[in-house]
């Protein structure tokens, strides 16, 4: 059974594929002229350079001793009889194109889509010898390499379509050449790099797509020769600089998505003296900063606007700019940073709107506010709402309602439920205690994503509908043994009861789920008793029950676990040796066994533990012993290399905002406790095994850890020296290995380590002058305190240097060291993502997920 995501995954490319081949093709299925042999020999030839693995598709049909020009998939000229059309999309072909195929002996081809078939390979520069094609589709193929600037010769190509590929480098310039195209389509395909000036030779084009690629740079500041074009798309790029105003002046263009790049500046619409035929204007997530341009008003025409992340800076936006927009559907106007407070009933004049965002906007909502519109999507987080808002009661097509972090208190009111085809609710960050209603007024709904979290609710539990997929009641205060009612939820993907009062036992169900259920979290509650076996679903992703007060061993059952990429149990009861068999998880990227019962070695010598991806390795505080081989670390390669973990499935697949929460650990390091979220959760690399009675010499596999930030082995049995191979180890930002029985001298090498803003080296048998390096010399003397042997600065003991100098020497790097940390500190923690934005599914980074209005 698909996971959740994999199956919104599916439902997403289906959308995709529909909408980007929204083309039918009328296949000739008889001519006049029988198809000449040359060319049916090349069709043959090119059928059988190919591999299916299913089934062979169109190409099925085709035999030598039929007319080739009645196969499917192929129309011939009528008159002459050449093979003018091949359209192989979606065929079962598997394998390249090679630059010798015979397709390219298909010299009269005009029309040529081979789109949705696995040509994992390059696109052969012979592509050029088909000079008469007119369309070319070669939409999610699967080609990489460079696009080959030999595409410049085609010279009367119409249509271009290349998306959804994995193409390296940039947009071949010779694209200027191609002085017919009306139509260039590359969405997600790995370019890079400027988009060529020379497009701008081509006055033909209608339709530019780059959504979704890795394109950067200004814009021309002239764009008016483009002087046809109705849809242009470059959303989720890294476009800079300021938008020109000369875009706005094409007379015909109908669609602008410039979302999700780094335009900045005021925006400056120019002059819009005709009537704009603008219906979509997406400028969303950019730095635009200034006013809103009062011009805009003028775009009489726009049914979608999103200005989402405008930074007005504390300044007012003049909302009336937006009651001019008469057929306004789709009105984003989210974390613009203004100090304007907005009456809502300013949009009653909207009849049309259907999504509206206004969240981060204060609101004023008269309680007998009536919304005529037909709204479906609404989100109103952070807008200082005190008190439920009314008028959602009649919004009867509601299907998506985000009232997060408001100041509204008591009861949910019963009606909410009542809304027929309302599927996602977030009422989290408020301060709601309880539901109004009959006890099933919520099971009878059809909910699929219920986010209650971070309220004071208490007793009862509510019973929860059948149909849901994602449910949090984080941070309530919720007592008593969680309902077993919760194991009816066969769709659940994700269970999140953390930081609650729930006790006892954790209930014998989850197996039973017959469900995909891929995050569990239950973290900070008082739950007591073994942990079922049985109550691991095989398609846990991300497993937390930290801070709770379970005993016995960890379940074996994990081990089916595939796809588990987070377990963390810390501050349990639990009592187990060392879970070696968790080196059979292929994805565990953090493993978290901090403070529980876990004893014996964590070596084995019949099983050598290697942990591809981990990235977090926290087995500190507990009672595990023995010796660890030199070799202990190798093969821990997500440490050793910034290779980037990616990540097996989109975040936010689930809706706007749908947290990160199961990616975030808590951490405790140089006596600093953090949270790590978003993508700085993702880069950091951490070990910790202090406060065990590990023995022996530290392994010098260490240094193969070269993307290691934290390294923790304090307070165990080493002995032996500091293995010099630590100084490979460039990015450590924090090294204890303080209480130990460390001997001989501190590693020169170690002085070279510039981020390392933080080490101690206490409590060891250390001995000889401590490294000089600014880092080294800028900790406090208690850092390398208590080592009998050791002398220089920072200690007291000199190894025969000058007192003075060192001093004042001291009061310097100390501040020094302030400041080193404080840096530490911000780019630890500004690592959380500040963007709470939504995208395209089909967008390479995973972080970006989902579910926008566009659907
Ligand atoms: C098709 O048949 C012709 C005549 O029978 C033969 O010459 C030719 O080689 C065949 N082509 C292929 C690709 O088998
Ligand atoms: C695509 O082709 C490559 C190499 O030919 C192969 O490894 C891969 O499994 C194929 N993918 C699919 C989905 O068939
Ligand atoms: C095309 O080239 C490949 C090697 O690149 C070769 O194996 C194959 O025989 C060639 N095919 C034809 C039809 O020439
Ligand atoms: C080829 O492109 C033209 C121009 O965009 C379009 O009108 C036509 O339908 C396309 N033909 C095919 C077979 O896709
Ligand atoms: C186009 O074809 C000509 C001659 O066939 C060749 O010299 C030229 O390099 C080609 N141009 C591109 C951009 O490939
Ligand atoms: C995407 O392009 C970059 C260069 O910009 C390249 O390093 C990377 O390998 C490409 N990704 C894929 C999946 O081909
Ligand atoms: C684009 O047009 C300019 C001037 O009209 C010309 O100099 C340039 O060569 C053209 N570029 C291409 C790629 O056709
Ligand atoms: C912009 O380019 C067009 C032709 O491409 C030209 O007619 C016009 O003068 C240019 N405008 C400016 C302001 O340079
Ligand atoms: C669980 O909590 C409930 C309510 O707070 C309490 O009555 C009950 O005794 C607790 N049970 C256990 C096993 O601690
Ligand atoms: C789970 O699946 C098994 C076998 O497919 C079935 O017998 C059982 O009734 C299902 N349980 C639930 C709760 O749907
Ligand atoms: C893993 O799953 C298999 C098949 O369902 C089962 O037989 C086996 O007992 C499971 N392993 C563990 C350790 O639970
Ligand atoms: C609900 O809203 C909060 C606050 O805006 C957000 O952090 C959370 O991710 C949302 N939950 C879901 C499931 O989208």
């Amino acid at each position: 059974m698909p996971s959740f995501s994999e199956r919104t995954m599916m439902i997403w490319s289906l959308c995709l594929i529909i909408s980007l081949s929204n083309r039918i093709l009328v296949i000739a299925s008889s001519s006049r002229h029988l198809c000449r042999p040359y060319q049916k020999d090349a069709l043959l030839e090119f059928k059988n350079e190919f591999h299916y693995n299913v089934m062979a598709g169109k190409t099925e049909s085709w035999r030598n001793n039929t007319d080739c020009c009645s196969w499917k998939g192929i129309s011939c000229d009528p008159k002459t009889g050449n093979v003018v059309e091949l359209d192989l999309q979606d065929s079962f072909l598997n394998g390249p194109l090679r630059s010798n195929s015979s397709l390219f002996r298909l010299q009269h081809l005009q029309t040529l889509d081979l789109g949705l078939n696995n040509l994992t390979g390059i696109l052969p520069a012979s592509i050029s010898n088909l000079k008469y094609l007119r369309n070319l589709t070669l939409y999610n193929c699967n080609l990489f390499g460079k696009i080959p600037s030999s595409l410049g010769n085609l010279s009367y190509l119409t249509d271009l379509d290349l998306s959804v590929n994995d193409f390296n480098g940039e947009l071949p310039g010779s694209v200027g050449y191609l002085n017919r195209l009306t139509e260039l389509r590359l969405v997600s395909a790995n370019l890079s790099g400027k988009i060529p000036l020379a497009l701008l030779n081509l006055s033909e084009l209608t339709w530019i797509d780059l959504r979704s690629n890795k394109f950067e740079g200004m814009l021309p500041s002239n764009m008016s020769s483009l002087s046809k074009l109705i849809y242009f798309e470059i959303s989720g790029n890294s476009f800079s600089g300021s938008v020109p105003p000369s875009l706005f002046m094409i007379p015909t263009l109908v669609d602008l998505d410039l979302g999700r790049n780094d335009f900045t500046g005021p925006l400056e619409i120019g002059d819009i003296s005709s009537p704009s035929k603008l219906r979509v204007l997406y400028l969303g997530e950019n730095n635009f900063n200034g006013p809103v341009p009062r011009s805009l008003s003028k775009l009489a025409s726009l049914v979608s606007l999103d200005l989402s992340f405008w930074n007005t800076r504390r300044g007012n936006v003049d909302f009336t700019i937006f009651l001019h927009l008469k057929s306004l559907k789709l009105l984003h106007l989210s974390n613009m940073n203004t100090k304007t407070m907005v009456d809502l009933s300013l949009l009653s004049h909207l009849m049309s709107l259907g999504d509206l965002d206004l969240s981060g906007i204060n609101l004023k909502i008269n309680p007998t506010l009536n919304l005529p519109s037909p709204i479906k999507f609404l989100a109103l987080s952070s807008c200082s709402i005190a008190e439920f808002p009314k008028f959602i009661q009649s919004q009867t097509r509601l299907i998506y309602l985000d009232i997060s972090a408001n100041q509204i208190e008591g009861q949910v009111p019963e009606w909410l439920w009542k809304l027929p085809v309302l599927w996602y609710v977030n009422i989290s960050q408020n301060s709601f205690n309880g539901f109004k209603g009959s006890e099933d007024v919520i099971q009878k709904s059809a909910k699929v994503m219920l986010d209650i979290s971070s309220n004071t609710f208490q007793n009862p539990f509510p019973l929860l509908p059948v149909s849901l997929m994602y449910f949090s009641c984080s941070d309530n205060r919720f007592p008593g043994e969680i309902s077993r009612e919760i194991c009816k939820l066969v769709y659940l993907d994700t269970l999140v009861l953390s930081n609650n009062n729930f006790n006892g036992s954790i209930p014998r169900c989850f197996e039973y789920f017959n469900t995909t259920l891929s995050v569990l979290n239950l973290r900070n509650n008082s739950i007591s008793g073994v942990f079922p076996a049985e109550s691991i679903c095989v398609y846990l992703r991300s497993l937390d029950v930290g801070h709770n007060k379970i005993s016995g061993e960890l379940p074996k059952s994990l081990i089916n676990c595939t796809r588990l990429e987070f377990l963390n149990v810390e501050d349990n009861m639990f009592n187990d040796k060392f879970p070696f068999w968790l080196r059979l998880l292929p994805n565990l990227q953090i493993l978290v066994l901090r403070s529980n019962h876990f004893h014996g070695k964590i070596f084995s010598s019949g099983a050598s533990l290697i942990f591809p991806k981990l990235r977090i390795f926290d087995i500190s505080r507990n009672l595990f012993t023995g010796v660890l081989p030199s070799d202990y670390f190798a093969g821990w390669s997500a440490m050793s290399s910034d290779v980037g973990i990616v990540d097996s499935t989109p975040d936010r697949i689930l809706g706007r905002g749908s947290g990160f929460y199961h990616r975030s650990v808590a951490l405790t390091n140089k006596g600093l406790n953090m949270e790590l979220v978003g993508s700085g959760f993702k880069i950091y690399k951490s070990i910790d095994v202090s406060g065990n009675r590990i023995e022996g010499d530290i392994p010098t596999s260490i240094g193969l850890l070269k993307e290691l930030i934290v390294l923790n082995m304090s307070n165990n049995v080493f002995t032996g020296g500091i293995p010099p191979s630590l100084a490979s180890l460039t990015n450590l930002q924090s090294l204890d290995l303080s209480q130990n029985r460390l001997s001989g001298e501190i590693p020169p090498e170690l002085g070279k380590l510039t981020f390392l803003a933080r080490m101690n080296f206490s409590y060891n048998m250390l001995e000889g002058p401590i490294p000089q390096g600014t880092q080294i010399q800028s900790q406090n003397s208690s850092s390398f305190g208590e080592n009998p042997g050791l002398c220089g600065f920072p200690l007291e003991e000199t190894c025969g240097g000058n007192e003075e100098e060192a001093t004042k020497k001291e009061e310097d790097e100390e501040k020094e060291e302030k400041d080193q940390v404080i840096s530490w500190i911000s780019a630890a923690i500004g690592y959380v993502p500040g963007e709470e934005g939504y995208g395209y599914l089909y967008e390479p980074g995973a972080w970006d997920g989902m579910v926008t209005s566009k659907l």
